[in-house]
């Protein structure tokens, strides 16, 4: 038998940077809460078989009665990594494979859910998805001045979902508690245990919704998205 996906959604962000006055999980996006969008599209994948959302605390009823019966809410926590901590305490027991996936990423395609979920069932211990930068980086140093020009080639843009054997993102949430060492992503936390880290080709669409031009982005997305549906096949 399959072993069974679970995919753990952060969504209790406060989404400061996108501003609006309501928690960014819940802002309009083509008429929906964009949470909703992300959910649909993690329950449109093939072998996802259960959700965890960990939500605002103060709107986990209203975020159940949104999402229905079949996904679980949860309080999150002050930061993103309590928020999934949690979150990932309260799988189904027979979950052998953990995605972690934005709530903020809500035009991702389940094709990329799927093909996240499925690295990880062939095997890979712990998989992400990466876009080549379209823009140069430079590190700068605390004047702002630059220091160094990393080659563009050999750095890429990373998304969510990532995924992980069960085992393996308790092990780097465990060492995590201990330790407290700061990371940007949950991929991180398991390099911290010498785990290798396979990458899969991101998705335009799963950029992440961070500021107000991402909404409008999206929103355009979205109406070009029901155009195509509304246009049927070409025939
Ligand atoms: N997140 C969470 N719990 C937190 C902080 C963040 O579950 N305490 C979630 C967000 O809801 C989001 C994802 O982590 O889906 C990525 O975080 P980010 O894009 O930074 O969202 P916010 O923290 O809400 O935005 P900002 O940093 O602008 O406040
Ligand atoms: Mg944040």
């Amino acid at each position: 038998m399959t072993p069974r996906v679970g995919v753990v959604v952060p969504a209790a962000g406060r989404g400061e940077r996108l501003g609006g006055g309501v928690p960014k999980a819940l802002r309009q996006l083509a008429g929906r809460p964009m949470l909703v969008h992300t959910v649909a599209a993690l329950t449109a994948a093939e072998l996802v078989s259960q959700i965890v959302v960990a939500a605002p605390p103060t709107l986990v009823e209203v975020v159940g009665r949104l999402l229905g019966p079949d996904v679980k809410v949860l309080p999150g926590g002050a930061e993103r990594v309590d928020s999934v901590r949690g979150a990932l305490r309260v799988l189904d027991d027979d979950i052998r494979v953990v995605l972690v996936h934005d709530a903020a990423r809500p035009l991702t395609p389940p094709s990329l859910v799927d093909a996240v979920a499925s690295a990880v069932l062939a095997g890979a211990p712990a998989v992400i998805p990466v876009l080549p930068l379209a823009d140069t980086v430079k590190e700068i140093d605390a004047d702002g001045m630059v220091v160094r020009t990393p080659p563009r080639d050999g750095l890429r843009a990373v998304q969510t979902p990532q995924g992980f054997r069960r085992e393996v993102i308790e092990a780097a949430y465990a060492r995590h508690e201990d330790d407290g060492v700061p990371v940007t992503d949950d991929a991180g936390l398991a390099e911290r245990l010498g785990v290798p880290v396979t990458t899969v080709p991101g998705a335009d669409e799963a950029f992440k919704v961070t500021r107000p031009a991402d909404l409008v982005f999206a929103e355009a997305m979205l109406a070009r998205r029901l155009a195509e549906s509304s246009r049927g096949p070409a025939s």
